[in-house]
């Protein structure tokens, strides 16, 4: 006996075995226990629920967000609307750093609300898990802090990644090596002796840190036994993706100027690429990330809000897979795989979540579209009409 099963469903499972068009999904102990077409579905469950035809895809992963912050930076936004750039931004003080002055002044009660109300779109999108970073802290206690919120929300699961090498702090100018020893002798061992680490990122980039810094950093992670992933190759290729398959990291993000070589790299090491179109868009770069090499090599692409005030202040999973096949080229079927299966795979995640087999977490949405690929198609609507959530209907926001 099953606890539960929907029936009259459209499943795209995401699986290697594909769409289901009459199917049937059955829960138990919030797991998915059964999955196949509906005229093989001969057993019994408690609750029988009629999808009314809907398609049901597994719930969204959004790998790659820095939720929590204060403040906002709509004033930097017209800067650049007159020409500025977020590299001159960055050198002039501005940008990641004046996010971190604004969070370091921010509650715990207030970074807990300011986030969890941001994160209301995401669930309004049947998105199942997002990552949440920290690095607008860049001091101990404002690390600690936004990693002890980010594990506060509620309505989905949350991963937490320590990104203590975001920028260099005001009061470490001209002395990068120095935070990155304080980075990876106390605030790291502080942050994962609390068990707030999921994984451990940093910025390899020219306004920010080398690939040298960025080594020591994953050494840290690596003695603390945390998986590694890495901001790589956004604005210049500092070798960040070959860099961050050396150490076997889950994931490297951006990408933009990332080598053949990288690319390659990548691909032997089973590191997933993370595109993060939002970002590509707000700042109007140009460079597109090596797709074509990302598909030849087979290396998992997945895809990501990146939502941050800065660089993109985007909240929509469905806009950004709308923004991945208009601007990256992606077809629907890749932008829906980059929020579901790879998405899982960015963060290690994929014996429990980014498909609908049998064993994975029932965390699924259902949607009313003629097909999934309308989910990519469509700009600004959201037709979601029902979430699942560890195998109970629940009431989005
Ligand atoms: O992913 N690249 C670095 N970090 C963010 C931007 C953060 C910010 O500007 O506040 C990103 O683009
Ligand atoms: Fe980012």
């Amino acid at each position: 006996m099953h606890d539960a099963v929907w029936l009259n469903a459209k499943l795209a499972t995401m699986a290697p075995h594909g769409a289901i068009v009459d199917g049937a999904l059955a829960v138990t102990q919030g797991r998915i226990s059964w999955v196949g077409p509906r005229p093989g579905w001969k057993d019994q469950a408690r609750d029988e629920h009629d999808a009314r035809g809907a398609w049901l895809l597994p719930g969204f992963v959004d790998c790659h967000t820095h939720l929590v912050y204060a403040g906002n930076r709509a004033h930097e936004f017209e800067l650049r609307l007159k020409g500025a750039s977020y590299e001159d931004i960055a050198k002039a003080g501005g940008g990641i750093v004046s996010t971190v002055r604004a969070t370091c002044a921010a509650s715990d009660a207030e970074l807990v609300a300011l986030a969890q109300r941001r994160l209301g779109q995401w669930l309004r999108e049947g998105a199942a898990v997002i990552e949440v970073k920290s690095g607008y802290g860049l001091d101990r206690d404002t690390e600690l802090k936004m990693l002890r919120v980010a594990r506060q929300l509620t309505g989905l699961a949350v991963k937490t990644t320590f990104l203590g090498a975001h920028a260099l702090p005001e009061e470490y100018k001209g002395r990068a090596d120095d935070y990155i020893n304080f980075v990876c002798d106390e605030v790291l061992p502080a942050a994962a002796a609390e068990k707030l680490v999921d994984a451990v990122d940093a910025f390899c980039e020219r306004i920010a840190f080398n690939r040298h810094q960025t080594a020591r950093i994953f050494d840290a992670a690596k003695h603390l036994g945390l998986p590694v992933k890495l901001h790589a190759d956004q604005l210049s290729d500092l070798g960040g993706a070959a860099l961050a398959a050396k150490y076997g990291a889950l994931s490297a993000d951006h990408l933009e100027y990332t080598s053949e070589q990288g690319v390659e790299a990548m691909a032997r090491a089973g590191t997933a690429a993370v595109l993060l179109p939002g970002a590509f868009y707000f700042l109007r770069e140009t460079r597109l990330p090596p797709i074509s090499a990302l598909r030849r090599s087979h290396v998992p692409i997945a895809l990501a809000t990146d939502h941050n005030p800065g660089s993109s202040p985007l909240s929509s999973p469905l806009l950004a897979m709308n923004m991945a096949c208009t601007l990256f080229h992606f077809t629907p079927e890749e932008a829906l795989a980059g929020f579901t299966i790879h998405g899982a795979r960015a963060l290690g995640m994929q014996a429990t979540h980014g498909t609908l087999e049998v064993g994975k977490v029932a965390d699924f949405a259902l949607w009313e579209v003629d097909s999934p690929a309308e989910l990519a198609y469509a700009i600004g609507a959201n037709p979601c009409v029902g979430v699942v959530r560890n195998g109970n209907s629940v009431q989005r926001p």
